[in-house]
Order: structure tokens, then C-alpha cells, then sequence
């Protein structure tokens, strides 16, 4: 392979732009050139596309965000948006594309991949969802900074002896919330996985006022929602003051952590690796630690185990 792209598709997560460095950077290594496709898969439908060198990624491996910016293209999904896209990877001569996303831009990898042009996916979302690895780029961040937000209002919440329902990102899955939820004391963690009753919350809630607790934290998966309601129903049922915030995508930006750059790092090279030895239709992915790869169609066909253990762990200990 003599050119290959690279793309972020979807949500942005930090450490995307420790991929593409990565990516860049192996491949020019390789003899390769790398042309950014701008926008996601709208940018392969735009013609959105430049070449990029070793420098072109020079002072990013450390910043949030993409560079090559990101979307979610319902074009594309269209077989008009598809030709459009073959056709410009021919146009720029890409033989082969990374693409760094979540599900959603796995599926259109796939598409690429059946039209002639190979793809290899990197998990990037801060959701950490994707059932063939077990971790994405930019989980760690996410939970760092929703853990520092949530310790930010418990200085609050402990100061008037409140109740905080705060609710974190993660789509329809509830990985964020729950290691969130540990790492903050949470008295409860709702997550869409396992279902959880009101009337248990506010049992635990009266639980731990026995024992002289004053302030707690409740955390809920965005996949549950309805934080004002959990809030309203728990001020009404304990007589505690609460109060409900929306974290929302302050956890999606910020600078990446040690662990998002360095996966992300050893995941755009893997990615790479791949593309120069001919393969496509893959997916590259964490397994104990280690990098390994699987073919799309049965990453896409993977489930993703809920640690439903951990949770016990969390209601055994934060009490
Ligand atoms: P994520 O990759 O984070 O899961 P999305 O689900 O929004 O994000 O997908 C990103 C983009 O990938 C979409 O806008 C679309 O262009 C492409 N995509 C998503 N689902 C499909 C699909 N079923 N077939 C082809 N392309 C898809
Ligand atoms: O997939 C990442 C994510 O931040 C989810 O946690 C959240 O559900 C969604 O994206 C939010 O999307 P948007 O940026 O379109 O509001």
C-alpha cells in the first residue's frame, strides 16, 4: 500500500489526535504517505482531504479533541454518500483507510472495506462500548474529569448536608458511571445494565443517615436519565435537600491521560501494521492488556459483559 487515510468519526475523545500522530507517523516510517480526511466520513464524500506529514502532527499527541475534526454523516449510510466516497479515495489515490471511532463508523468501515478499500478500526469514544476491546481511547479521561467534577460538587453537597444526583455520559451503557461511582463514593450507581428501584436508592440513602452520613452522591448513567425525577423523588422521600446535575460534554474534552495516549498510541501503530501487510475490514482492540485485532463482522457481532460484581463492590463499600 503506497497511500492511506485516517479519519475520526462520530464522538470525539481525547487521545484521537494521539491516534492520527501515531498513524502519521508509522506510516511515513513505512514509506507510506497519509492523507487527513477531514470531517469523518463526510470529508470522503466533500473531497475534504490534505496530505499529511511527520510535522503536520507535530504539538497535538497532548490535546483533546480531533484536528481532523469529526461528524456523524447520515450521507453516508446512502448509496449515494458511498460512491461518493470510493470515488474520492480513488481520486487521492487512498488505498486504505484508519478509521477512529465507535460502532457506528466500525459499520461504515465495513461498508468501505466490501467496496474495495480496505479499513482497520480503532476504538475512540469515551463511552468505552465497543464489545471487542476492553478499553476505548478517551474512557480514562472521561472518567478522570467526571470524577473531578463530581468531587467538586460533593465539597458542596457536604457543605450543606445535600444530596447530589449527578448524572455521566456513556451513551446506553453504564461502564463510565460505574467506575465513576467508585471512584467518588457514590452511596448509589444507576446504570441502564441493572436495573435499579427508586425505593432501593432511598433505602441505602436512610441506611447510611443511621450511621451519621450527611451528604451523598448518587450517580447515574445518561442510558437511565431522568435526574430531575430521581432527585425530586428523593428529596420528597428522605427529606434531604437535593439536587441533580447534568455533566454533559465537559467530559468529552480535555487533555488526554497518560493511559489514553499511550493506548492510543500502540493502537494507531497496530492499525498501520495491518494496512501495510494488506489486511482491511479489521478492528484493532486491547485484550488483557495486549493489542489484538479481529475482523470486523465478528467485532460488530461481539457483546460486551456488564461487571455486575464491581457493582457490589461499590454498594459493599460506600455506605
Ligand atoms: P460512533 O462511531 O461513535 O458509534 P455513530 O454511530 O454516530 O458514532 O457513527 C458515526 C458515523 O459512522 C455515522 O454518521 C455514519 O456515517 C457511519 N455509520 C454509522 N452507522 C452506520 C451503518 N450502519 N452503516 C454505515 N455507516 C454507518
Ligand atoms: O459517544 C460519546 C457520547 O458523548 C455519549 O456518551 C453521548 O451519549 C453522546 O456521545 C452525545 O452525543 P452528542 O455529542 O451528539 O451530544
Amino acid at each position: 500500500m503506497k497511500t492511506i487515510g485516517v479519519l475520526t468519526s462520530g464522538g470525539d475523545a481525547p487521545g484521537m489526535n494521539a491516534v492520527v500522530r501515531a498513524v502519521v507517523r508509522t506510516a511515513v516510517a513505512s514509506g507510506m504517505n497519509v492523507k487527513g480526511i477531514s470531517r469523518g466520513y463526510n470529508g470522503l464524500i466533500d473531497g475534504d482531504i490534505s496530505d499529511l506529514d511527520v510535522r503536520s502532527v507535530s504539538d497535538i499527541i497532548h490535546r483533546g479533541g480531533t484536528v481532523l475534526y469529526t461528524a456523524r454523516s447520515p450521507l453516508f449510510k446512502t448509496e449515494e454518500g458511498m460512491k461518493a466516497a470510493v470515488a474520492n479515495c480513488k481520486k487521492h489515490g487512498i488505498e486504505g483507510i484508519v478509521v477512529i471511532g465507535g460502532d457506528g463508523s466500525y459499520r461504515g468501515a465495513r461498508d468501505l472495506s466490501l467496496r474495495g478499500i480496505p479499513c482497520v478500526g480503532v476504538p475512540g469514544t469515551i463511552d468505552n462500548d465497543i464489545a471487542s476491546t476492553e478499553y476505548t481511547i478517551g474512557f480514562d479521561t472521561a472518567m478522570n474529569t467526571a470524577m473531578e467534577m463530581v468531587d467538586k460538587i460533593r465539597d458542596t453537597a457536604q457543605s450543606h448536608d445535600r444530596c447530589s444526583v449527578v448524572e455521566v455520559m456513556g451513551r446506553s451503557a453504564g461502564f463510565l458511571a460505574l467506575q465513576c461511582g467508585i471512584a467518588v463514593g457514590a452511596t448509589a450507581i444507576l446504570v441502564p445494565e441493572v436495573k435499579t428501584e427508586l425505593s432501593e436508592v432511598i433505602a441505602r440513602i436512610k441506611k447510611s443517615q443511621e450511621t451519621g452520613k450527611k451528604h451523598f452522591i448518587i450517580v447515574v448513567a445518561e442510558g437511565v436519565g431522568g435526574v430531575d425525577k430521581i432527585s425530586d423523588t428523593i428529596e420528597q422521600e428522605t427529606g434531604i435537600e437535593t439536587r441533580a446535575t447534568v455533566l454533559g460534554h465537559v467530559q468529552r474534552g480535555g487533555s488526554p491521560t497518560v493511559r489514553d495516549r499511550v493506548c492510543a498510541t500502540r493502537f494507531g501503530y497496530a492499525a498501520v501494521q495491518l494496512l501495510k501487510a494488506g489486511s482491511g475490514n479489521r478492528v484493532v482492540g486491547m485484550k488483557h492488556g495486549d493489542i489484538v485485532d479481529y475482523d470486523i463482522y465478528e467485532a460488530l457481532n461481539m457483546t460486551k459483559p456488564f461487571d455486575i460484581e464491581m457493582l457490589e463492590v461499590a454498594n459493599t463499600t460506600s455506605i
